[in-house]
């Protein structure tokens, strides 16, 4: 392969409510991270698998890990952005195309993944994977009260994987100034052009308690 992927899994997972890091709890049996990494693993195009574990957790989750997929695993930061900066760091900067994917996207298809690789190596510099908004969406002021109807035709949620050239991802990082939820939003900073593939709802993150339901019963259909 010649993908490498950094996989984010140091966050807390506090909308999830009270517990162990959100990675490392369990759906079907299982940590959310072992489902992610089995998937990563499953994808042909990848080449190498960063994980930013919890500090704490770094060499249990090496172990979690090595019966799952060949995996480096490094300690994530403070935030998301920390995180992926730190796994980065560890790429094999042979690997051209690199791949950023939340652990929390656990039941993400090797397909989509697939899908955001080849779009990078087809020549596009940064690649994200989006759905359409299906929730009718209104901006509101701090009293809450509607300032308008944004039109939905025009937005798209967005997923991980998170596709770039090595070089646009390493440059996005370094003139990072201030603290963005996606990688993508760091490279139109640089004024990257960043496209568009079709992602999958199977990808959901999971965050709230409910997420953690709908991926359980995702995987017993
Ligand atoms: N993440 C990370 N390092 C952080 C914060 C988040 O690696 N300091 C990772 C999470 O582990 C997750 C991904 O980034 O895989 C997406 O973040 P999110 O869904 O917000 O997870 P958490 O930050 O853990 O959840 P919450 O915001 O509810 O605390
Ligand atoms: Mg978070």
């Amino acid at each position: 392969g010649d993908v490498a992927v950094l996989v984010p899994a140091a966050g807390a997972g506090v909308r999830l409510g009270p517990g162990i890091p959100k990675a490392l709890r369990e759906l079907a049996g299982e940590p959310l991270l072992v489902h992610a990494v089995r998937r990563l693993g499953a994808a042909p195009s990848v080449g190498q698998i960063v994980v930013a574990a919890p500090a704490g957790d770094v060499e249990a989750v090496r172990e979690l890990l090595a019966p799952v997929a060949a995996v480096d695993v490094v300690a994530g930061g403070a935030s998301r952005q920390a995180s992926v900066a730190a796994a980065l760091r560890a790429a094999d900067a042979s690997l051209g195309i690199v791949l950023v994917h939340d652990a929390a996207r656990a039941l993400t298809p090797p397909d989509m993944i697939e899908r955001v690789a080849a779009a990078v190596r087809s020549g596009l510099p940064a690649v994200i994977p989006v759905l359409p908004v299906v929730d009718t969406i209104k901006q509101v002021d701090d009293a809450g009260r509607v300032v308008g109807t944004v039109d939905r035709a025009v937005l798209r949620a967005v997923q991980t994987p998170q596709g770039f050239l090595r070089a646009v991802l390493v440059a996005a990082h370094e003139a990072a100034v201030d603290e963005h939820t996606d990688d993508a939003g760091l490279a139109e900073k640089l004024g990257v052009p960043v496209h568009t593939v079709p992602g999958d709802e199977v990808a959901m993150k999971i965050t709230r308690p409910l997420d953690l339901r709908i991926a359980a019963a995702l995987l017993t259909s």
